[in-house]
């Protein structure tokens, strides 16, 4: 009997997913133990047709030596097609005790090879009447399944989106597919398993396209079809029967097509339903399609067509309003509560022709009215004309809304708080933060930004979800990935999006400002393209995982090399346009970029990319180019110091940014850093504790104050409630983070209406240091292998809890200041792991560990001590520590 049990089997960070192309898939599990320094000495891993291990058993890894439970590659036979895979896993322990094989867990292959698509691209014919072809469409099938039914598959995928149903019911629960991708390089497919809504006999299947990204208006210049002008589908179901034989059935020009109730759908516009229009069991078998002209076929993409690798979209909560609201100027309003992205789902019971008007806005004025300014031309209004008869039930199909407050015509008042809910859609990531303390505003700044991410997150990570925006920004997605990375498991979502950017690079190395890249949206800024390297460098240090930088190294190597070769000189990047610190409040009279001269900004970032490169190279095994661009990295410091500090060791630019990014990345001489700390702490202090740092500064305040011995100053900068600081929006109630940390003013005025979201992400970059420094949660080795837990306990807080659920499993700090100034934390370290802790005492006997003296405790591995405090280290476990800080201590604030 073994105590400790293998669980939460991982396929490429996904469950038991299905339709997967990679021929070298990572598993990954998670293992349960209570006691204290438990280690893997070795693993098993079985895999088998369906489940069957035993007469099916397709690779046997063997008992193989190793402490490593994540990312372990198939290495079996080579993967067929459209397989089920089943796999388990046993492990030893360090003192030789063997687990009980795991619950099984499977992966299903998808097409791995083209040739495999049989199916053909389809569109509809325009109508005469609608030359814009605005109206959606719908294409149909009928077919008969003569044999008994084991298993049914559709990959489908279109150019534009598609809601795939089979006899009648939606084929799942995903939206927005395909997603958004490189559309001309790259277009993902989806597998569905629709084994229960096939039957014996008649079946149909139906399909209802949309513009979406592809065709639909992007971007704020009011174009539209920047991928294609025409919608298609393809399409293609197999179904297993119990003979062993298949039916497999595919799109092709005997297909039906037509328009219907649909008569419009835009991402930023909304959507224009008739259900007069509604055709009664378009989807279902026994329809009489005779009237449907025959699609016809569509010349397939250029494109790639891959499996969809992140999670797909989906509605994750559903939320009712707070409040029905009369507006001074008598609107009606639903108040949701929350900003959210998503949509309004309703139920009505009105007379035939009712027209019912939703349009969607993220705040109210300072008068208390209905405002849509900031969404420039972005209309997020939904016209749905009743179809009468009865109750009838609406949400979009092919559109989504960023908003709180909902103003609604043509349904009674007291209607609406019954009838009406909010539906949250974004990418179903796991949830693996949390994050708690006793300030409650510092607690709901983490909710916001939590509700940044979930609103921002729709298949690509975009800067605003709400205006004719909502764009793949470079820069904005690398500020926060860290922060992403504490909040959810966000691997697949972000392996997907880098492969875009990798595709959408041009030639010349050039990283566009958005991805997918747009034509009018620009390339090659500073800060922004270095996303390249710094979004696979977050992911392999989060999770520890060696595919992403391996698949990426060519993109980031591109990157450098493109910084390489700007400049005037080999070593600084002077030249070109970048934002600069965007947004910073250092900023001339009407400019959005701040005082940091932009060329020490693109060549602070091109030493770090530079660095991180070199040390990508290393960590995938190629030594010469780890060298050469360590050795390249060495003279771009030299020339950021030649060029941007003076030479007395004073940065040149005192700005709040310059001071963060040359202590951030490390570019001043050792013996120069604590003065320049000290200068930035002053310019702070002088600036009435507040900060001036825009997009590029702003994400490493906080923590290079820490690093500096600042962390105090740090907590009343991240406690600042007057404008500008993080709790500044809080205190005026907002929900979410905004792109402004003046959205709206202290007297309730706007940011001018032309660049003004209420839902960007990228000042939620601070999550990042309430995680890792009042949190205390940190790594020392990629996919917290090796944890730090460093709270840095403050004077400002009572406690806080942090928890992160690692690729090795859940680590948690809980710490508390109790009565008489003594200390208790709480921890979880998971097994497998180990942790350095540090604990702010230098005497060994003011510490005690679940009620025992330190000398007792068990799992107690090694304790150092310094000046400050005990850096204790231990393996995997629950611990309770209790200590009396020395008197010397600060609440945990280096000096
Ligand atoms: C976006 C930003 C983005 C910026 C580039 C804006 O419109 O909303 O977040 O990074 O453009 O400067």
């Amino acid at each position: 009997m073994s105590f400790f049990t293998v669980t939460n089997l991982r396929v490429n960070y996904r469950k038991n997913p299905l339709g997967i192309d990679d021929i070298r898939p990572r598993l990954s599990w998670v293992l349960v133990s209570e006691r204290r320094g438990f280690v893997q000495s070795a693993y098993q891993i079985e895999v088998a047709y369906g489940d069957d291990f035993i007469a099916a058993l397709v690779w046997d890894s063997g008992k193989i030596e190793s402490d490593r439970n994540i990312h372990i590659e198939y290495t079996g036979p080579t993967l067929k097609s459209r397989t089920r895979y089943g796999f388990r896993i046993r492990v030893w322990d360090d003192q030789g005790m063997v687990s009980e094989w795991s619950e099984p867990s499977y992966w299903e292959t998808a097409l791995l090879v083209s040739e495999e698509w049989q199916a053909t691209w389809i569109t509809a014919p325009s109508s005469p009447e609608d030359t814009d072809h605005e109206a959606c469409d719908y294409v149909r099938s009928d077919f008969t399944v003569s044999g008994q039914i084991v298993s049914a598959r559709v990959y489908a995928t279109s150019l534009g989106l598609y809601r795939l149903f089979v006899n009648g019911e939606p084929a799942d629960e995903t939206l927005f597919n395909p997603g958004f991708t490189s559309y001309t390089k790259r277009l993902q497919y989806q597998t569905y398993d629709v084994t229960a809504l096939i039957s014996e006999g008649a079946n149909t299947i139906g399909c209802m396209l949309g513009n979406g990204w592809y065709k639909g208006y992007l971007a704020w210049e009011g174009q539209k079809e920047l991928f294609g002008a025409s919608r298609a589908a393809l399409i293609q179901l197999h179904v297993t029967l119990s003979d062993g034989s298949e039916q497999v059935i595919v799109s092709d020009g005997s297909w039906r097509a037509s328009t219907g109730p649909l008569l419009r759908s835009e991402l930023y516009h909304g959507e224009t339903y008739d259900a007069r229009l509604t055709i009664d069991g378009w989807s279902s078998p026994g329809f009489d399609d005779q009237a449907w002209p025959n699609a016809i076929i569509h010349q397939a993409p250029g494109a790639t067509i891959v499996a969809q690798e992140n999670e797909p979209s989906k509605v994750t909560e559903v939320l009712k309003p707070v409040a029905v609201i009369t507006t001074p100027q008598g609107d009606t309003v639903l108040d949701m509560g929350q900003n959210m992205v998503g949509w309004v789902k309703f139920t009505v019971n009105s007379v035939a022709g009712t027209v019912i008007t939703l349009q969607h806005a993220e705040v109210l004025d300072r008068d208390g009215n209905f405002y849509t300014g900031n969404l420039r031309s972005a209309k997020q209004t939904v016209t749905y004309i009743c179809r009468g008869g009865g109750e009838e039930t609406y949400e979009p199909y092919f559109s989504f809304q960023g908003f709180r407050y909902v103003k609604v015509t043509g349904v009674p008042k007291e209607q609406l708080m019954e009838h009406f809910v909010g539906c949250v859609i974004h990418t179903a990531l796991e949830p693996t933060g949390s994050f708690a303390c006793s300030d409650e505003l510092v607690t709901k700044l983490q909710n916001n930004i939590v509700w940044g991410q979930r609103g921002n997150f729709l298949d690509i990570p975009t800067d605003c979800p709400q205006r004719d925006e909502r764009l793949g920004w470079t820069g904005d997605a690398q500020v926060f990935i860290r922060t992403a990375a504490y909040n959810m498991n966000v691997v697949p979502f972000f392996e997907k999006w880098l492969k875009d950017l990798a595709a959408d690079q041009e030639p010349d190395g050039r990283v566009p400002h958005v991805i997918p890249d747009i034509p009018i949206a620009g390339h090659g800024s500073s800060a922004w393209g270095d996303a390249a390297v710094i979004c696979p460098w977050t992911l392999y240090e989060c999770y520890g995982d060696t595919r992403v930088l391996e698949t990426q190294y060519p993109s980031m190597k591109a990157w450098v090399e493109y910084m390489r070769a700007q400049g005037d000189n080999e070593y600084l990047w002077n030249t070109g346009f970048h934002f600069g610190d965007w947004l910073g409040l250092d900023a001339k009279e009407n400019s959005y970029t701040g005082a940091t001269p932009k060329d020490l900004i693109a060549t602070a970032f091109y030493a770090y990319s530079t660095q991180l490169l070199a040390k990508t190279a290393a960590v995938i095994g190629n030594v010469e180019e780890a060298e050469q661009y360590r050795a390249l990295h060495e003279r771009i410091v030299s020339a950021f110091r030649a060029e941007f500090v003076t030479p007395s060791g004073r940065v040149a630019s005192p700005t709040q940014t310059a001071y963060v990014l040359a202590l951030m990345f490390d570019l001043l001489e050792e013996k120069d850093r604590p003065r320049t700390a000290k200068m930035l702490a002053e310019n702070i202090e002088e600036n009435g504790t507040r900060l001036t740092t825009g997009f590029v500064g702003t994400p490493y305040l906080n923590l290079v104050l820490s690093r500096f011995g600042y962390t105090d100053l740090a907590y009343r900068l991240l406690l600042q409630q007057e404008y500008p600081s993080w709790l500044f929006s809080v205190v005026q109630g907002a929900t979410t983070i905004w792109e402004h940390w003046d959205g709206i003013k202290q007297d309730g005025t706007f940011w001018s209406d032309d660049m003004n979201s209420y839902n960007h992400y990228a000042y939620g970059a601070i999550g990042d240091w309430l995680y890792r420094v009042v949190g205390g949660i940190d790594l020392t080795e990629p996919g917290y292998k090796k944890i730090r837990i460093q709270p840095e306990f403050g004077e400002r807080l009572t406690w806080a809890d942090a928890s992160y659920n690692s690729i090795h499993g859940t680590i948690a700090v809980a710490w508390k200041r109790m009565e008489g100034g003594a200390f208790e934390m709480n921890l979880t370290i998971p097994p497998n792991t180990t942790a350095e802790v540090f604990i702010p005492e230098i005497h060994r006997e003011g510490i005690s560990e679940s009620g025992m003296p330190l000398d007792q405790m068990i799992g107690l591995v090694r304790a150092d001590v310094n000046g400050e405090g005990h850096l204790l280290h231990i393996g995997s476990g629950s611990y309770r520590f209790s200590f009396i800080p020395n008197t010397s201590f600060r609440g945990g604030i280096k000096k």
